[in-house]
């Protein structure tokens, strides 16, 4: 397939240097966690990069790799390249990415100030300037390198991308952005020396300017991309105007191309790095086309972009000659060969809600969400068979549910899905109502489109029966009926300003309030903190009670999405924090709240009551008496994220292969 009517400029090729790339969607670097412990490629990371070559992307900029492990390195599986030993596996990844049709850039950096001191020999990072702790100013976290260690420092950068030549990489980006060390020595926050490498802004830029020249040496006719900030988002750090500036010198040093990221990755600036959905498409854009007019050279826009016709506009604007895609290349490997087919509808859409980035118990690698093969792409496919002549129920159209049916129809099964409601969706309505985060509904469409052009038999508007499902007489039964809720003891319950916040943020219930009347939302849980906001969206007042103090509100939330949930909630005129308390009664327009056994009287007009839920598993002890084998999935098990449902689902699923598939013998 060549071209593409849809989008035409992203599907056209792009010449930087001696290479050409075969259209303009570029992989961002992403660091997958799947590497090995002596910093080499390994077959499962093999697997991961390949998915996404395949799936049409021109150019894989493969994550950051570590020039000098001895000071510089992230963590135990980050890739390291400072000798011949790890050449092999980085071959194979080369050569792997080229047969599948893509180039492929390698991504050099140095943690710096930031280096994982558990992984380093000497247990203590290396940076521009000394750095003491702030809770004890006599305990050094950072060594200021010396002139000499600096000049060694320029040297192992060159010598990695010499090495990354050897291995067949087309390319080579230097890791200029996020705070790491290029940053920490040409930014104002980082730098603080008086010497050759820093006192001022000439000097603050030498070592990043000495280390494009040492890599350009190396690479003869392969182009160098250098990657960086253009807003730090730190107050006294570098802006869009001194980058500006900046920008043009790298390309004299020789840079061929610059790829415009954003922010810091250690602090509240991290939100600019990798942004919670609340970020509108495309915002940095507008970054990247100054950047651009500020040096001629072409330019990667990266960040929010989710959609195709984002960056064809973007690329049919002038405003960037590439694009660069993050997450979505997690959520769907397929998404450029949809996008050049001209189906946009069937892309898994990336929402940003940074599961990827949220530690999970057990798993270290990189994971999405919404895709739970992303980071196990070696693991056997869940065979498409194995459901052939079977039957499967499946209770609940929520994110578990949905998922849970759509594989167990691939895999052969004829598939039943019970929904109350009358669309799919459930728990993820309730996620994506408050404001900054409709991106979550696109999870909901693509799901209710998937399962309606699907072979899968819906039962929705119907609330699953035992006697419905035994009618059906499933060999397979999964239940993924989300949550109830909790009754609570409080004085006057069924007073009629009384209402469940999960019903008001499903759109089951009416606010019912007008501008200036009075809300209490009871719980600073993640909903609570959620439904606060979204009633002074409505120009409510409100007054959020807690029971845990105010530090902990919304303490389970993703921490980036956390972060800036917390200042609004903090900043917002509207809304009052009553922490470390505790409801007892309402009636009468009156609201008793207790604070450390003290009991007040406050005038409302809403209750909303946000103290969690339980999970919905009643069916699964009936079913089971009925000699019916059922998994229970999502909040039905346990409540948790939209991505903690998808995945066991997958997992109930993978289960199953073990029972009902037909493996192929191999003998050795
Ligand atoms: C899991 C993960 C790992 C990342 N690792 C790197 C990295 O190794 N190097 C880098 O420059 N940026 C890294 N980033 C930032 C991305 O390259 C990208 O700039 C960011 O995710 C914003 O783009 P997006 O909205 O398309 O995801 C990482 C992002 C994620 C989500
Ligand atoms: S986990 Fe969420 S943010 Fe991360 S790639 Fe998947 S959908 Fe995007």
């Amino acid at each position: 397939m060549t071209g593409s009517t849809a989008y035409p400029n992203l599907f056209t090729p792009l010449r930087l240097r001696g290479v050409e790339l075969p259209n303009r969607l570029v992989m961002a670097p992403m660091s997958t966690e799947l590497g090995g412990l002596e910093g080499e490629v390994t077959p499962a990371m093999i697997a991961f990069y390949r998915e996404r070559a395949l799936g049409g992307m021109g150019l894989i900029i493969v994550e950051y790799t570590c020039v000098d492990p001895d000071t510089g390195r992230a963590h135990e599986y980050q890739l390291t390249l400072d000798d011949r030993k790890n050449l092999d596996g980085h071959r194979r990844l080369v050569r792997t990415i080229h047969d599948a049709g893509a180039k492929i850039f390698m991504q050099i950096q140095h943690c710096g100030q930031y280096a994982n001191r558990k992984v380093l020999p000497g247990g203590m990072p290396v940076g521009p300037s000394d750095i003491f702790s702030k809770r004890d100013p006599e305990q050094m976290t950072c060594r200021g390198l010396t002139s000499e260690e600096i000049a060694k420092l320029v040297i192992s950068f060159g010598n990695t991308a010499a090495l990354a030549v050897e291995a067949g990489y087309d390319g080579v980006e230097l890791h200029g952005a996020h705070g790491y060390l290029l940053t920490q020595f040409m930014s104002p926050l980082g730098n603080k020396r008086d010497d050759e490498w820093g006192g001022d802004a000439e000097r603050r830029l030498a070592f990043p300017l000495a280390v494009i020249r040492s890599v350009r040496e190396k690479l003869g006719e392969l182009p160098l991309v250098y990657r960086l900030s253009a807003d730090e988002f730190r107050p006294g750090g570098l802006t869009i105007d001194d980058m500006e500036e900046i920008a043009p010198r790298l390309v004299e040093a020789g840079a061929d191309a610059l790829h415009v990221s954003m922010g810091w990755g250690v602090g509240p600036a991290f939100e600019k790095v990798v942004e919670p959905m609340s970020m509108p498409e495309g915002w940095r854009i507008p970054y990247a086309a100054r950047i651009r007019a500020a040096t001629g050279v072409p330019v990667i826009a990266v960040g929010q972009i989710r959609w195709p016709e984002t960056g064809e506009q973007a690329v049919a604007s002038g405003d960037a000659d590439l694009i660069a895609l993050g997450r979505p290349m997690l959520t769907d490997p397929e998404w450029a060969n949809k996008a050049k087919a001209g189906r946009r509808d069937l892309i898994r859409p990336c929402t940003s809600c940074n599961w990827c980035i949220s530690p999970h118990p057990g798993r270290v690698q990189v994971g999405c969400a919404e895709n739970p093969r992303t980071g196990t792409e070696l693991d056997p496919p869940i065979p498409v068979d194995m459901g052939k002549g079977k039957r499967a129920v499946v209770i609940g159209a929520g994110p578990g549910g949905a998922s849970a049916a759509l594989l167990l129809q691939q895999s052969g099964f004829e598939t039943h899905i019970f929904e109350t409601r009358a669309f799919t969706g459930g728990g993820i309505i309730a996620s994506a109502t408050p404001p900054g985060k409709d991106k979550l509904f696109w999870y909901s469409d693509y799901l209710g489109n998937r399962l309606a052009e699907s072979a899968v038999i819906r039962h929705f508007g119907k609330r699953a029966e035992l006697e419905d499902i035994l009618a059906l007489n499933p060999d397979v039964a999964i239940l993924a009926a989300g949550t109830r809720r909790i009754d609570l003891p409080i004085e006057g319950l069924d007073d009629p300003i009384v209402m469940d916040a999960y019903d008001l943020l499903m759109r089951e219930r009416d606010l019912g309030l007008t501008e200036g009347q009075h809300a209490i939302v009871y719980g600073g849980g993640e909903t609570g903190c959620e439904t606060a906001e979204f009633c002074a969206h409505h120009g409510v007042h409100v007054t959020l009670v807690s029971r845990s103090p105010a530090d902990k509100l919304a303490r389970s939330a993703e921490w980036v999405y956390r972060m800036g949930l917390l200042r609004r909630l903090h900043e917002n005129p509207l809304i009052t924090i009553v922490d470390n308390s505790h409801v007892r009664s309402v009636g009468n327009r009156k609201v008793t709240i207790e604070t450390g056994g003290v009991a007040r009287e406050i005038e409302a007009d809403r209750l909303l009551l946000a103290q969690g839920r339980r999970s919905a598993d009643e069916l699964a002890a009936a079913l089971g008496d009925a000699g019916i084998a059922v998994s229970v999935v999502g909040d039905s098990r346990q409540v948790g994220r939209i991505g903690d449902a998808v995945h066991m689902s997958y997992r109930a699923v993978q289960a199953l292969s073990a029972q009902y598939a037909r493996m192929p013998k191999l003998a050795c």
